[in-house]
C-alpha cells in the first residue's frame, strides 16, 4: 500500500509532490514526507498522520528544489512515527518504498556487523543504509542502487534520490507496480497513473523486476537480468481533475448516491445492440466449453464473488468455486482442464489477487478480471478484462465499486446460461429489462436514507452487532457486517440465518441488534423463523426487507427498513444500499473518519 512518487521538474518540486501525494493517499495516510535536491543537498519534511499535517509543515518550513521524492504510509514495520516517516535517509541518499523487504532482518545483521546503526524500526531504512554502503566503497548512485536492488527480496516499489544529483532518480519494481511519466523535458514516477495525471498522460508501466535510471530528458530501463529492456509508452485517459465530494460531506456518501448512474451504465455497456443479449468484450467467451469456474478476491470483492456463486451456479447451472485470494495463493489449489480462473478487484493491485492470477497462468483455460481501472496490474495480465465503470472510488470502503462488481458479475452469468441453454429466453428478457429498471429501484431505495439514518442512530449504540440472511442474501449480510465493522469500528458479524442455532444464538440478548435482510423471497419464511427464534430470546431486529415482507414480518421487529420490490435475483444489489446507509449513518454517529477510516488504506499491495 503507500502511495510513492517522484518528480524531476522544471518548477518547485514540493507542490506537485503534494498533488500528486493527495491522489495517492487512498493507498494510506498514517504519514507522509517528501525529499528534495535542495541547493545541491538532500533535504525532507515529514509528518505524522494526514498529508494535511505534511502540507501544514510545509508552510512554515517550505522545501525548495525541482527535484523530488514523496510518500504517503500505511505502516507496516515500525509505528506511524515522524521517524518512521518516509523518505529515510542514509547519507547521500534518500528512498520511498511501498511494499515489504522480506529480507530486512538478515540485512540489518550483516549491515550492523559494518559498523552502521539504525534510527528507525522500518525495512525501508535497510535499503537506503545498504546504498550508502555501497556508495563509501566508491560506487556511483547508479551502481550502488543495482547493487543494493540485486539484495533485496519481497514484493515492492522503490525510489532513489541522492545528494548533489539534482537530474537523477532511480526507481525499481518488483511485486508492487510503479509508472514513469513522461513531461515535456520533466519526467516522473508514480505508484499509479493516477497520481500523474495532472502532470502527464504519457506512461510507461515497469514490468516485474524492472529497474530504471531516470533523468529529465531519458529514461533507461533494465530488466531483472539486467538487461535494457524496451517497455511501451501508452497515452492513458484518467480525468485529471480531483475528484470532489460533490455537495456531500464524505466521498462514501457520493459515491453511495452514485449507483444508479454507474449501475445503469454498466448495463447499457454490457447490453447488446437491441438489448436482448448480453455482449462481452474483444472475442468474449464460450462456456460451453468451461466445466468451472474459480473466483478468487478479498474483501468485498470476495462477497460479490459469494454472490456470483449462486447466480453461475443456479442461472448457468455452473459449478464454482469461491476463494479468498490469501488463501487460494498458498493452497496451490489443482486447476483440472475446462477451469476458468476469474479474479475481482476494484482496485486491480491487490497483492494476493494478483499473485493468485500469477498462480492460474498457464493452468486455467482462461483468466478473466472483473476490475474498475483497467490500466492495472490485474486488468493488463487477464485474458479478458471486464470493467466495471463505477469511475474513481476514494472512500475505503467500497459502496459503488461492490454493486457494479455485481451488476457485471449478474450479466455474465446470464451470458453463461444463454449460451449453456439453461435459461429460457422469457427469462433471460425479465431479467435483463429488470436489469434496466435497476437504476429507479436504486433510486427508490436511496429514498429510504432519512428513514435508514435514524435507524443508524440506535445502532451507533451497540457494542456487537449481527447480521443474518439467506441465500442471496447471505452474501450481502457478510458485505453489511464488513461495512459496518470498517466504518464505524462497531463489532459485527454475520452468519447464513440456517447457521443461528449451530452456535451464534447463545449472544441473543436484549442489547445486541440483529440485522435480518430478508426480501418476500421463496427463502423468507424460513429466514422470518429464525427471525422468530431471535425475537423468543428477547434478540432486537432491525428488519431490512420489501413491502410484502414489512407486511407479514415487520409487527415485532424493533426497527424496520423498507425497499422496493426487485426481482430477486437483483436483489443483492438493491439491498447493498440499505447495508451501505447504515453502516455509512453509523460510523457518522459516532463521528468517526468515514472515508479513511484508522489502520485501513484503498489499496492493498502488500501480503
Ligand atoms: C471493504 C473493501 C475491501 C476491498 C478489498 C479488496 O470495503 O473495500 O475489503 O474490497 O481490500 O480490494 P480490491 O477490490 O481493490 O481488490
Amino acid at each position: 500500500m503507500c502511495g510513492i512518487v517522484g518528480v524531476l521538474g522544471n518548477h518547485e518540486a514540493a507542490p506537485i509532490l503534494v498533488e500528486a501525494l493527495k491522489r495517492l493517499e487512498y493507498r494510506g495516510y498514517d504519514s507522509a514526507g517528501i525529499a528534495t535536491i535542495n541547493d545541491g543537498h538532500l533535504d525532507r519534511r515529514r509528518a505524522v498522520g494526514k498529508l494535511v499535517n505534511l502540507s501544514d509543515l510545509l508552510v512554515h518550513d517550505p522545501l525548495p528544489g525541482k527535484a523530488g521524492i514523496g510518500h504517503t504510509r500505511w505502516a507496516t514495520h515500525g509505528a506511524p512515527t515522524v521517524c518512521n516517516a518516509h523518505p529515510h535517509q542514509a547519507g547521500p541518499v534518500a528512498v520511498v518504498h511501498n511494499g515489504i523487504i522480506e529480507n530486512f532482518r538478515e540485512l540489518r545483521a550483516e549491515l550492523s556487523e559494518k559498523g552502521f546503526s539504525f534510527q528507525t524500526e522500518t525495512d525501508t531504512e535497510t535499503v537506503a543504509l545498504l546504498t550508502q554502503y555501497h556508495m563509501s566503497q566508491g560506487a556511483a548512485p547508479v551502481e550502488a542502487a543495482r547493487q543494493t536492488l540485486a539484495r533485496l527480496h519481497g514484493a515492492f516499489a522503490l525510489v532513489f534520490l541522492f545528494d548533489g544529483q539534482d537530474d537523477l532518480l532511480i526507481a525499481a519494481r518488483k511485486g508492487s507496480p510503479l509508472a514513469i511519466g513522461h513531461g515535456d523535458g520533466e519526467m516522473f514516477v508514480g505508484s499509479d497513473a493516477i497520481a500523474l495525471a495532472p502532470m502527464t498522460d504519457r506512461v510507461t508501466y515497469l514490468n516485474e523486476g524492472d529497474w530504471a535510471v531516470i533523468t529529465r530528458n531519458s529514461v533507461e530501463i533494465r530488466d531483472a537480468n539486467n538487461e535494457l529492456a524496451n517497455r511501451e509508452m501508452r497515452t492513458i485517459q484518467i480525468d485529471s481533475a480531483r475528484v470532489d465530494k460533490g455537495g456531500h460531506k464524505h466521498f462514501m456518501a457520493k459515491e453511495i448516491a452514485e449507483q444508479p448512474r454507474v449501475i445503469g451504465e454498466a448495463v447499457r455497456h454490457y447490453l447488446s445492440g437491441d438489448g436482448n443479449s448480453v455482449t462481452l468484450p474483444g472475442d468474449g467467451l464460450d462456456f460451453t466449453k468451461i466445466d468451472r469456474l474459480t473466483m478468487v478476491a478479498c474483501g468485498t470483492a470476495f462477497f460479490a464473488c459469494l454472490t456470483a456463486k449462486y447466480w453461475f451456479e443456479q442461472l448457468a447451472r455452473l459449478p464454482v468455486e469461491v476463494d479468498i485470494a490469501s488463501e487460494f495463493r498458498y493452497r496451490e489449489p489443482p486447476i483440472p482442464g475446462g477451469t476458468v480462473a476469474l479474479f475481482v478487484s476494484q482496485s486491480g493491485e491487490t497483492a494476493d489477487t494478483l499473485a493468485a492470477l500469477r498462480y492460474c497462468e498457464g493452468k486455467a483455460d482462461k483468466i478473466i478480471s472483473v476490475v474498475n481501472v483497467p490500466e492495472s496490474s490485474i486488468a493488463r495480465e487477464s485474458d479478458l478484462a471486464l470493467p466495471i465503470l463505477a469511475g474513481t472510488e476514494i472512500g475505503v470502503a467500497s459502496t459503488k465499486a461492490f454493486t457494479c462488481q455485481l451488476t457485471v458479475l449478474l450479466m455474465l452469468a446470464l451470458k453463461a446460461a444463454e449460451q449453456r441453454g439453461t435459461i429460457t429466453p422469457e427469462r433471460q428478457a425479465d431479467l435483463l429489462s429488470a436489469l434496466r429498471a435497476l437504476p429507479s429501484s436504486l433510486n427508490t431505495a436511496l429514498e429510504q436514507n432519512s428513514a435508514i439514518a435514524r435507524a443508524a442512530h440506535k445502532l451507533a449504540e451497540a457494542k456487537d452487532v449481527l447480521f443474518l440472511g439467506r441465500g442471496l442474501m447471505y452474501p450481502m449480510a457478510l458485505e453489511g457486517a464488513l461495512k459496518l465493522k470498517e466504518i464505524s469500528y462497531i463489532h459485527a458479524e454475520a452468519y447464513a440465518s440456517g447457521e443461528l442455532k449451530h452456535g451464534p444464538i447463545a449472544l441473543i440478548d436484549k442489547i445486541m441488534p440483529v440485522v435480518v435482510l430478508a426480501p418476500r423471497d421463496t427463502l423468507f419464511d424460513k429466514t422470518v423463523s429464525n427471525m422468530q427464534e431471535v425475537l423468543a430470546r428477547g434478540g432486537k431486529v432491525m428488519l431490512i426487507t420489501d413491502d410484502a415482507g414489512a407486511a407479514e414480518a415487520a409487527g415485532e421487529a424493533w426497527q424496520t427498513i423498507v425497499m422496493p420490490h426487485v426481482d430477486p435475483v437483483l436483489t443483492p444489489i438493491l439491498y447493498a444500499v440499505p447495508a451501505q446507509l447504515l453502516a455509512y449513518h453509523t460510523a457518522v454517529a459516532k463521528g468517526t473518519d468515514v472515508d479513511q477510516p484508522r489502520n485501513l488504506a484503498k489499496s492493498v499491495t502488500v501480503e
